[in-house]
């Protein structure tokens, strides 16, 4: 099937968002908490989270303010300079989902969701960058504390996403478990496999 931009542009406002939303594929699943300064705690799922280095440790995750929707996340970040990331698995696919639901400020999403809290301030805000082209903004956050489940740690740091049951999304309400296929070495030009045949594979199929 194919689609030119007049085709997008004519198909329905919610088709052409969730064709828009999983057209890049697999996105992480991730909570971002927050809490105010009058102590209101906030949840929201963020499927936005990208990594955007490693020394300095730096997190970057998209947002759209909205003048007539409150960004409670956005609003309790430029309070207290603080937010977590917590990575959804599939014990709490559901729970994680409705944090999306537009609540009250004073309602917290971890009341709501029956989740709980725990107060630990892992990333710091140093900044937002705006996205003029699509109005949105990139909140900045530099890594403060990371914990984890040793059984998904590996020997030379990686994480093991299928150990942890760690789930991705694809769109705004599609969630996958994730099942790694192989491991493979850095890619070095005069490394290069023998691929089977030397058969050319299309891509576009
Ligand atoms: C699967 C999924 C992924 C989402 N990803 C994002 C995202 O990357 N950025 C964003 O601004 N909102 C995203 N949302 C919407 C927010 O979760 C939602 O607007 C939430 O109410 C924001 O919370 P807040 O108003 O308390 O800040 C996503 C929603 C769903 C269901």
């Amino acid at each position: 099937m194919y689609f030119s931009r007049s085709d997008i542009n004519s198909i329905t406002r919610i088709r052409r968002l969730n064709l828009i939303n999983s057209v890049t594929g697999i996105k992480p699943a991730n909570l971002i908490g927050t809490i105010s300064n009058s102590s209101s705690t906030n949840l929201a799922i963020i499927s936005s989270v990208v990594h955007l280095s490693s020394n300095p440790p730096l997190l970057g995750f998209m947002l759209r303010p909205d003048n007539n929707v409150p960004r409670h996340t956005f609003e309790n970040i430029k309070e207290t300079g603080y937010f977590t990331i917590n990575n959804i698995t599939n014990a709490f696919v559901e729970n994680g989902h409705y944090t999306s639901a537009k609540f009250a400020k004073e309602i917290s999403e971890f009341d709501s969701c029956s989740l709980t809290e725990e107060y630990l301030f892992s990333m710091k805000y140093l900044e937002n960058i705006e996205i003029k082209s699509s109005n949105t903004i990139m909140i900045v956050g530099e890594i403060e504390h990371i914990e984890i489940d040793e059984i998904a740690l590996s020997d030379n740091g990686y994480i093991d996403l299928e150990k942890l049951d760690a789930v991705g999304i694809s769109g705004l309400s599609s969630y996958y478990n994730l099942s790694k296929i192989i491991d493979l070495p850095y890619a070095r030009v005069e490394d290069i496999p023998l691929f089977s045949n030397n058969e050319s594979i299309d891509i576009t199929e």
